[in-house]
């Protein structure tokens, strides 16, 4: 190992040669911590108490590889068969994840005796947890930076948001975004591109160290482009440093960035029955337990119950397979672009093209690309895998009641955006608003705004609505009321041809 010869080489000797005796002393679990991260918490632990505390309360403090590997499933915690010699009878510290594979990671510096990288990806978590990296990279959230800016369309429509026009010659003109907007408006949730641009020195009262200085950082959005060339972020559900499976089964992790107006699952949920019961009820429920068994550990499912937990009843049997791929349960994308369709066949959206060539996953019109979508079979197993969750606190006839209503939802919302859609498109004809095929961004006027609030906001709303039983958001709250109230103001503006501006 090289040291580096700075005054934080002279600091660090310093501090191992007090490291030594604390060791001596026998720290209670003191030999289960690894020699590396115990130099890590030597300094740590008073430089920042709050992140060292929140690491001893996590599993990974007090549990080495080898306990983990000898719970049998369905309890097992880790999806490795097995890790390293060095690794196996100590827990997992700072120094496991910090330092491992510093040569694949951009961001590594000499820090002390230890070669470190800020950046913990899900690269260095696929060590021990490889099924969830490998199911969560074939998940939409994974590619969330991509499907967003690598999108002409969707990157158009987040300039237009973010850039904030000039008032020139009496009319607003368009402006670039500064990077620092984007990443705290749309990348916030869909992750930010992170890269080393430099590397700085600076004295830190320890001594000089040296840091990566990096692009989009901080930031945990759940598609994050990662030095490493990895993506997302583990901790946009699973927070550092206790890394707890309980946070993660809880609501307020997916309100983070499932609430607003285009995306309302979690407003929609608060107000659902189980909602409700999860308000009155929650507090008793186990959210630890490995397997999570309906009706012993809780009543009434939260986010994580109908999309990615493992559900198991007494006798043992799995009721639903955890998936960190959270499209396995998922047969229609609610989401409009600009109507709901059937799930993509591949997370990496931004390489579908409509028959128009635009990079869309359905017709300006409505019909699907079917090349790039699910098929019937595909759609009816994954309706059947939602359905199973269902079934461990309902009977079949509930369910199915439930999802005719959802489908009728869909038909309905699909119906709404293509009245709106003709409308638009008549604008475009009559030069009362300029689209694309005259050289137009389909976004900035006011009808467009209008045509962008239908499907973005209101067919959405409903639709989760419909989905995940919140009728207040399918109707007065965003819901049917505004798309009835839309379609009636789109007509009067084209008619008052005053769509232009
Ligand atoms: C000699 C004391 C010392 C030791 C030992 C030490 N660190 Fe640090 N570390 C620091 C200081 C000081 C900072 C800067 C804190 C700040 O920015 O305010 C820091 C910062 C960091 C950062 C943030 C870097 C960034 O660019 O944001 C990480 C991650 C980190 N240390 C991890 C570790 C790990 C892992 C170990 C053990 C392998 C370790 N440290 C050992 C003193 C130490
Ligand atoms: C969108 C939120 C979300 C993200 C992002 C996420 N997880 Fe999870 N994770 C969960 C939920 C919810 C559970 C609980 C599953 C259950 O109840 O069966 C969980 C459970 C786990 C578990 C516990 C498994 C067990 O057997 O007890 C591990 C390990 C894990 N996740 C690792 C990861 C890793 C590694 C990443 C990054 C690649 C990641 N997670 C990203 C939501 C997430
Ligand atoms: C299970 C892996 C893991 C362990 C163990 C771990 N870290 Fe981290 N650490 C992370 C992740 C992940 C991030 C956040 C980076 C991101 O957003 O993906 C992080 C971020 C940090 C940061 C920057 C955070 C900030 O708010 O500035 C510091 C400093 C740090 N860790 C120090 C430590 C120290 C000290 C320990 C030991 C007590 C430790 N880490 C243990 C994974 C880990
Ligand atoms: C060196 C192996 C190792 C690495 C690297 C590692 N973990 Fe773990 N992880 C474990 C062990 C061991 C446990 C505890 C298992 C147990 O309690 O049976 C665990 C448990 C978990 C759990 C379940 C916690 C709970 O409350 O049930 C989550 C979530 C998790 N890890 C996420 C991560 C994430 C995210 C990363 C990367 C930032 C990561 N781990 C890196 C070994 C590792
Ligand atoms: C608060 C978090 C958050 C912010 C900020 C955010 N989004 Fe999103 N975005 C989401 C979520 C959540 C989804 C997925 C919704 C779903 O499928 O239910 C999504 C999905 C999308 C999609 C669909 C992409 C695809 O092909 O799968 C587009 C387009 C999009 N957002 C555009 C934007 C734009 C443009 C901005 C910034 C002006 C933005 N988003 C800001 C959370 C966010
Ligand atoms: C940091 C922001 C963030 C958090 C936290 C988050 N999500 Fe997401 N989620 C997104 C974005 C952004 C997308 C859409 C990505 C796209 O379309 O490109 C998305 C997409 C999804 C999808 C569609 C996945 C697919 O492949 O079809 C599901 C399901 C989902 N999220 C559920 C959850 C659940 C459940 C939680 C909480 C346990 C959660 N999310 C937490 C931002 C987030
Ligand atoms: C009772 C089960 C249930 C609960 C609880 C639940 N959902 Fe859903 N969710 C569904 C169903 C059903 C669908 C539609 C599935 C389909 O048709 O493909 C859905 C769809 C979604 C989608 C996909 C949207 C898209 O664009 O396709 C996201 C994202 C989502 N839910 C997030 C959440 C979040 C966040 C929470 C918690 C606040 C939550 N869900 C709670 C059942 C549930
Ligand atoms: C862990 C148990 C559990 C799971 C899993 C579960 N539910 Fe429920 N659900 C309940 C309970 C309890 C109620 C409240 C019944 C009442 O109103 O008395 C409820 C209520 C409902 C309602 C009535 C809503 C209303 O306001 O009228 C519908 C519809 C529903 N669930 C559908 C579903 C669907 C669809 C799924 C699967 C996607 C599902 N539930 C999963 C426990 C569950």
């Amino acid at each position: 190992m090289t040291r580096n010869p700075s005054r934080a080489g002279a600091v660090l000797a310093f501090a191992f040669a007090l490291l030594a005796p604390a060791a001596a002393r026998g720290q209670e679990d003191g030999s289960r911590i690894s020699e590396a991260t115990q130099a890590c918490l030597f300094c740590h632990e008073n430089l920042h108490p709050g992140l060292v505390a929140d690491w001893r309360l996590s599993r990974h403090a007090r549990t080495t590889m080898a306990e983990a590997l000898a719970v049998d499933e369905p309890a097992r915690r880790v999806s490795t068969p097995g890790v390293p010699e060095e690794l196996r009878d100590v827990v997992v510290g700072c120094a496991e994840c910090h330092t491992h594979a510093p040569d694949t990671h951009p961001d590594t510096v000499e820090h002390g005796e230890a070669r470190v990288h800020p950046v913990v990806t899900p690269r260095d978590c696929a060590l021990c947890h490889p099924r969830e990296v490998d199911e969560y990279g074939q998940n939409l959230m994974a590619h969330a930076y991509e499907n967003l800016l690598g999108n002409d369309l969707f990157s158009d429509l987040a300039d237009r948001i973010n850039g904030v026009e000039s008032w020139t010659d009496g009319a607003l003109a368009p402006r670039t975004p500064h990077a620092a907007t984007t990443d705290d408006s749309c990348l916030a949730c869909h992750g930010t591109d992170v890269q080393v641009v430099r590397r700085e020195t600076r004295d830190t009262g320890l001594g000089e160290m040296e840091f990566p200085v990096l692009t989009g950082w901080p930031n945990v959005g759940v598609g994050r482009v990662n030095p490493d060339g990895s993506r997302g972020s583990c901790s946009a559900c699973h927070t550092r440093h206790e890394f707890s499976i309980a946070m993660a089964r809880k609501p307020y992790t997916c309100a983070q960035c499932h609430k607003g107006p285009d995306v309302p699952a979690f407003k929609v949920w608060e107000v659902s029955k189980h909602g409700n019961i999860y308000a009155a009820r929650g507090e008793g429920w186990d959210f630890e337990a490995v397997p999570w068994r309906p009706g012993r550990h809780f009543s009434a499912p939260t986010c994580a119950t109908c999309h990615i937990s493992r559900l198991v009843n007494d006798w043992d049997m799995t009721l639903a397979e955890r998936t960190h791929r959270m499209n396995d349960r998922l047969d229609t994308r609610l989401f409009g672009l600009p109507y709901a369709h059937p799930h993509p066949k591949d997370p990496r959206t931004s390489t579908i093209r409509n028959r128009a060539g635009m990079p869309l996953p359905t017709e300006l019109t409505g019909e699907p690309v079917a090349t790039a979508l699910i098929g019937a079979d595909e759609r009816a197993a994954r309706r059947n895998a939602m359905q199973a969750v269902c079934l461990s606190c309902h009977s079949r006839s509930w369910i199915g009641g439930h999802f005719d209503r959802l489908d009728h939802s869909i038909a309905t919302t699909n119906e709404s955006t293509r009245t709106a859609t003709a409308i638009l498109l008549d604008a475009w004809r009559q030069g009362v608003a300029t689209g694309p095929a005259n050289g137009g961004s389909p976004f900035d006027e006011t009808l467009e705004r209008m045509w962008v609030d239908h499907w973005l906001m209101y067919a959405n709303s409903t639709r989760f609505a419909s989905a995940m039983m919140g009728a207040d958001y399918g109707v007065f709250a965003d819901g049917r009321y505004a798309l009835a109230a839309n379609l009636r103001r789109m007509q009067t503006l084209v008619r008052l041809d005053g769509g232009r501006r």
